[in-house]
């Protein structure tokens, strides 16, 4: 049985990775993301823009927000305090996991192989991001990782497309999928939101096609 990410609720399963360069595009990209139907993002720590990127998106009271590109307890705290409801990270790290937990939020550690996703457990971390998904061998890596560990919830994220997202989401042991793709950098630059409005549709879309389709 699944732990689940509680962020995600009963929300489309697909989280948008966002790395904003400014903060200006904060507030019109959260109502063009809520207005596509998303519910829940990931705001990563790569620019010095994302603490306050991630401030206003999380006032944006048609969003869970979480942190991502987290690589240490301090960041993971400064996200906290911005609003973050959730903690993810590329790698599995002890230091940003006990942070998280002393926190009282959920963390997500990004995971390779069996033995990082043992000591994940080990942790009693049972959500884990499979990163970078397509670039370890897409589905079939995560069929054969998720085998031995029913327990365990995976977040695919790295190199994933439209293409390729129905078939992680049809997976049983999927609790949402990741990626960049709803907010490229081409469309945040350009300040195309309605652009954004409609890839965010177009993968809602396509994520309820696979829950109708039952398992
Ligand atoms: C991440 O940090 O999760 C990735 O950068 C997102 O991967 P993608 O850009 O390949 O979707």
């Amino acid at each position: 049985m699944t732990v689940g990410l509680p962020a995600v609720g009963n929300g489309p399963r697909i989280i948008p990775v966002i790395t904003l360069e400014s903060a200006d595009v904060a507030e019109p990209l959260a109502q063009a993301l809520a207005a596509g139907g998303i519910r829940c993002v990931e705001v990563t720590l790569r620019t010095p823009a994302a603490e306050d990127a991630l401030r206003i998106m999380a006032r944006h009271g048609g969003l869970v927000v979480g942190a991502g590109t987290v690589l240490t307890p301090e960041q993971a705290e400064r996200a906290v305090a911005a609003g973050a409801r959730f903690v993810v990270s590329p790698g599995l790290d002890e230091g940003v996991a006990a942070g998280c937990r002393a926190l009282g939020v959920e963390h997500v550690p990004g995971i390779a192989t069996a033995g990082e996703l043992m000591h994940a457990l080990r942790l009693r971390l049972s959500t884990v991001k499979l990163f970078p998904a397509e670039q370890l061998g897409g589905v079939s890596m995560l069929k054969a990782l998720a085998a031995p560990f029913p327990q365990v919830s995976f977040m695919p994220t790295g190199g994933i497309g439209p293409g390729q997202m129905p078939a992680y989401l049809a997976h049983p042991s999927v609790v949402a999928v990741g990626g960049s793709w709803i907010t490229p950098s081409d469309l945040l630059a350009g300040g195309d939101f309605d652009g954004v409005r409609r890839l965010a549709a177009e993968a809602v879309h396509a994520a309820q096609a696979v829950e109708r389709s039952g398992p």
